[in-house]
Formats: structure tokens, C-alpha cells, sequence
């Protein structure tokens, strides 16, 4: 795996299968690696003939009270695991050559960047799409793959490239579970234990949710009512979206740490 840190590299080492016309895969990530990245890795993998990952903590998608700065950060480790999943390519940009002087074009994903988490967290959305954007065009993907775990960014991103009508295709993965059904994020690393035995409320309550829709009742109300037995935890929004298909989403606070996840409504 060769691990580069400027666009310039990344266009050198690309240029070969750009000429040839390889299959280029496309993981873009803000590291702290957890086995929900090494299944977009190992999509890529199976897929594509060259596999790039990028780990980049982008401040644009953080709000000014956000945790970027707090941001878990290991890249030896993140290299390590994208090395033994058979990635080919890890570019690891600094914040100047992601956003060098003179930047200052935005891409604004309008009214689907403005609900849910882009209610919360307003701006978010221009960062995510802005940052994606910017490095579809740095690798120039066959195909982008993206976690079903951020199922509004997956409909941003998508709207995106539809909008834009950029040349790529959005894979899209499963969320990969801890075997208690919590999503695996990288932010889980915040939890305490306690935290994470009332964090796995979210998680359930979505499955009873999707219990309900099953028997033809009200999902939202039956994910309303779970996540209500649980004191402890604070409820930022409840939602049904089509977010790549129909999906049931939740976002919670527990000891002021956010935790999101969704399940597909089939
Ligand atoms: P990050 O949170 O590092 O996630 C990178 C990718 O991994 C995203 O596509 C996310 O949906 C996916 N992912 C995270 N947890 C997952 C899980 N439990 N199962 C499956 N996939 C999971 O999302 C971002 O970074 C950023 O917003 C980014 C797209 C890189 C733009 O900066």
C-alpha cells in the first residue's frame, strides 16, 4: 500500500490506471478505523481494480462547538488495517491541500441538507458534499462506496453526483453491527460503558420500529415509545425518509454524546 499525502502524488500514482482505464474505487473516510470502514474497503476491493482510500477529519463539515478537535485520530493503526484489507492507495491530505489558499467554492446540497442532521448540524452537508466532490475529482472513481449507517449523507451524496452529473457510480453498504446491535462508529470511543448500555436503545428501538411496520402499525410511534423508556437518553429527532429507499432514522444524546442510525423500511 502506498500511503501520499498531496494531490500531486495521487494523480502520479493514479495516472497509470487512468490511462489504462482500471477501476477505480473510492472509500472516503475521516479514519479511526472500525470494521464498518474495513467493509467499504473490502467492497472496493472485490470490486474495483484500485482501491483508494482517504482519511481526512474535515473541519467544514464540523460545526464551531463539534468535536474536531477531539476528533479520534490513529493513522499508524488506520494505515495498518487499510494495508491488510488490500488497499492500494492511502492519501492522507493536510488541511491546506484539501482547502489550499484561494478555496472558495461550496457545493450547498439545498433543502435535504437542511433536515435532520442538517437541522442539527447546520452546514454539515455543504462540508460533506464539498469535500466528496472535491475528492471525486482529485481520483476520478469508477465508483464512490458509502456506509447505509449515514443514510442522509448517502441521499446527499447521491444528489449530488445526479445533480452535478458527475461521472461515477455511489455504492452503497450495509451498517455493520457490534453483535449487541450498536452501529459501529467512530465516535462510539466516547461512550462510557454505562453510555453505551443506554446507547443501545437506539438500536433496538429502530428494530421494533421495523416490527411495527412489519405488522402494518406506526414504526415511528413504536421507535418513539422504546426510545421514551429510556430516561436517559434524549431523542434529537424521529424520522421516516427515502433516503435510497424507505428509512426509519433516529438520532439520540446520551451523556451529550450524539448517536445516529437508521434501518431500511422494506
Ligand atoms: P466516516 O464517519 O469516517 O465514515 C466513512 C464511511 O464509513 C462513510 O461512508 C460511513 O457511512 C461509513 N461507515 C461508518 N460507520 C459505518 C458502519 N457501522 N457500517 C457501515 N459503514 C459505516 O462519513 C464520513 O466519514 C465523512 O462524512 C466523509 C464521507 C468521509 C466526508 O468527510
Amino acid at each position: 500500500m502506498k500511503l501520499v499525502r498531496t494531490v500531486a502524488e495521487v494523480e502520479a500514482s493514479l495516472l497509470p490506471a487512468w490511462q489504462d482505464g482500471r477501476a477505480i474505487g473510492l472509500v472516503a473516510t475521516m479514519g479511526a478505523f472500525h470494521a464498518g470502514h474495513r467493509a467499504l474497503m473490502q467492497a472496493a476491493r472485490a470490486a474495483d481494480e484500485v482501491v483508494v482510500v482517504s482519511l481526512f477529519v474535515n473541519p467544514a463539515q464540523f460545526g464551531p462547538t463539534e468535536d474536531l478537535v477531539r476528533y479520534p485520530r490513529d493513522e499508524a493503526s488506520d494505515a495498518e488495517m487499510a494495508a491488510a484489507a488490500g488497499v492500494d492507495i492511502l492519501f492522507v491530505p493536510s488541511v491546506d491541500e484539501m482547502y489550499p489558499p484561494g478555496f472558495d467554492t461550496w457545493i450547498d446540497p439545498g433543502q435535504l441538507g437542511t433536515e435532520l442532521e442538517g437541522a442539527v448540524r447546520p452546514g454539515h452537508f455543504r462540508g460533506v458534499a464539498t469535500v466528496c466532490a472535491r475528492l471525486f475529482g482529485m481520483v476520478r472513481p469508477q465508483r464512490a462506496y458509502f456506509g447505509r449507517k449515514d443514510a442522509q449523507q448517502v441521499a446527499v451524496i447521491k444528489q449530488v453526483v445526479r445533480d452535478l452529473a458527475l461521472p461515477l457510480a455511489i455504492a452503497v453498504c450495509a451498517t455493520v453491527r457490534d453483535p449487541d446491535g450498536l452501529a459501529l462508529s467512530s465516535r462510539n470511543a466516547y461512550l462510557s460503558a454505562d453510555e453505551r448500555r443506554v446507547a443501545l436503545a437506539l438500536p433496538r428501538a429502530l428494530e421494533a420500529g421495523l416490527s411495527a411496520h412489519r405488522a402494518g402499525e406506526d414504526p415511528e410511534a413504536a421507535l418513539r415509545a422504546h426510545l421514551a423508556a429510556e430516561p436517559r437518553l434524549v431523542v434529537d429527532y424521529v424520522a421516516t425518509r427515502d433516503f435510497d429507499g424507505p428509512t426509519l432514522a433516529a438520532a439520540i444524546r446520551v451523556g451529550g454524546k450524539r448517536l445516529i442510525d437508521n434501518v431500511q423500511l422494506d
